[in-house]
């Protein structure tokens, strides 16, 4: 496939490069009036029209994109798009002036997804992932990392991780799954946290490992859910048995969290609303990275993510769409890059970085997926006609993605 007079490639971010920090967000690595070639279900080759080979120029499969541009998919680090039921009914609660923590000690929250869960099928939960999966993708979403920990059982934990290996084998998306019963304690351990934390350790690990139903492993590490020592105790199981950690951390308080995630050497620290000078001297000590999830704090009203000095400490920045029944309705990454500049005070160049090559490098997955470079798997979108990249988190709440193309087809899902 062809495809010709695109206004801007984006993202052209060499093979080798693995994630950008710091300042070296600034520069999308764009190539004006290019062309791009696609082979089976890689990027063959690019440049620039006037120089375009002529016997390229004679392919079958050609599409123009004049006036559009080519962008790299968005690689979502950060989802918990398996659940049961919506939760509206907490809506109005916080519109009321509940906080998250005040929904959750009502009932609602966590506890009230996991019920609902543990009674649905595994098909069910399937169906529904599947359309929100499908809904994300034509959004312009190319890969996903999706977390467990609305079973918060062993038969339910494990029903949740095998729905996530099979959307992972019937979507044309790399899927990462992760490993998150360490969500919130459920009722039946509310006192007795060290039963459900060897339910974790010795029951669920185990079976995880053997049947290879999970790449990382995370915990809600927060006041109210797991404390820093659980949370070390948590990781260290997980790493026996080869997961990787990812944290959910400092989301609602500077808890130790980004620390204890640090020293377990966790792939990526996740939240991160409230920081202060610690976490980032911890961070840039660390191969960690800072993923963030502005459309968590839209929605709940907590604080956003302090993305400047991140970045202005060189540090990776990442942006996520944190996507869950709870504290973030919404799967859509063109809107977590408008807020990535409108609230975070990201540049758009970075947003779309943050988005792209280093939400691959979050994932591990940046050397196959999020940069246009030769040799790299052919998942990108074709924007509607733009005035210029910039427009595309300006128009927010809109969405410029018109064609998606993954493993060089294009997506018609
Ligand atoms: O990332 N913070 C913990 N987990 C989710 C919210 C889960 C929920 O409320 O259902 C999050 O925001
Ligand atoms: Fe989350």
């Amino acid at each position: 496939m062809l495809i010709t007079n695109i206004k801007g490639l984006v993202g052209l971010h060499p093979k080798s490069k693995l994630m950008l920090r710091g300042n070296e967000m600034d520069d999308l690595h764009v190539l004006e009036d290019a062309w791009l070639l696609i082979e089976n279900d890689l990027i063959k080759d690019f440049g620039d029209m006037e120089s375009i080979p002529a016997h390229i120029l004679n392919l079958p499969s050609q599409i123009s994109a004049e006036g559009r541009y080519v962008f790299p998919s968005w690689c979502d680090s950060h989802t918990h798009i398996v659940f049961a039921a919506t939760r509206e009914e907490e809506f109005a609660m916080k519109i009321q002036g509940k906080t998250y923590e005040e929904i959750a000690a009502a009932g609602g929250g966590i506890l009230n997804s996991a019920n609902k869960l543990q009674i649905a099928t595994e098909d069910e939960l399937f169906e529904s992932a599947s359309v929100r999966l499908k809904q994300m993708i034509r959004q312009g979403t190319g890969a996903i990392e999706i977390k467990s920990g609305y079973g918060l059982t062993v038969e339910s934990e494990i029903k949740m991780l095998r729905v996530i290996k099979r959307l992972k084998a019937s979507f044309p998306v790399p899927v990462k799954a992760t490993f998150l019963a360490a969500h919130a304690f459920p009722a039946l351990y509310k006192d007795d946290h060290e039963g459900y934390i060897n339910l974790i350790i010795n029951e669920m690990l185990p079976i995880i490992a053997q049947e290879q139903l999970a790449d990382y492993i995370d915990v809600f590490c927060e006041k109210g859910f797991f404390s820093v020592a659980e949370t070390d105790r948590i990781l260290k199981a997980g790493a026996e048995y080869g997961l990787k950690p990812k944290v959910h951390a400092n989301q609602l308080s500077v808890s130790g969290a980004v620390e204890v995630a640090v020293l377990n050497h966790a792939v990526s620290v996740d939240h991160l609303e409230e920081s202060n000078d610690e976490t980032i001297a911890t961070l840039q000590n660390a191969n960690t990275m800072a993923t963030l999830l502005p459309s968590c704090s839209f929605y709940l009203g907590i604080p956003f993510a302090d993305a400047k000095s991140f970045i202005k400490a060189n540090l990776p920045v990442t942006l996520a769409t944190d996507y869950n029944p709870g504290s973030t309705p919404s799967g859509n990454m063109n809107f977590v890059v408008s807020l990535g500049c409108i609230k975070l005070k990201m540049f758009p160049e970075q947003a779309i970085n943050a988005a792209t090559l280093n939400g691959a490098a979050a994932m591990e997955i940046s050397e196959n997926y999020g940069s246009i470079a030769i040799g790299k798997k052919a998942n990108l979108f074709i924007t509607k006609p733009m005035p210029s990249i910039a427009y595309l988190p300006y128009s927010f709440g809109e969405t410029q993605v018109d064609t998606v193309i993954l493993n060089g087809e294009i997506y018609n899902g």
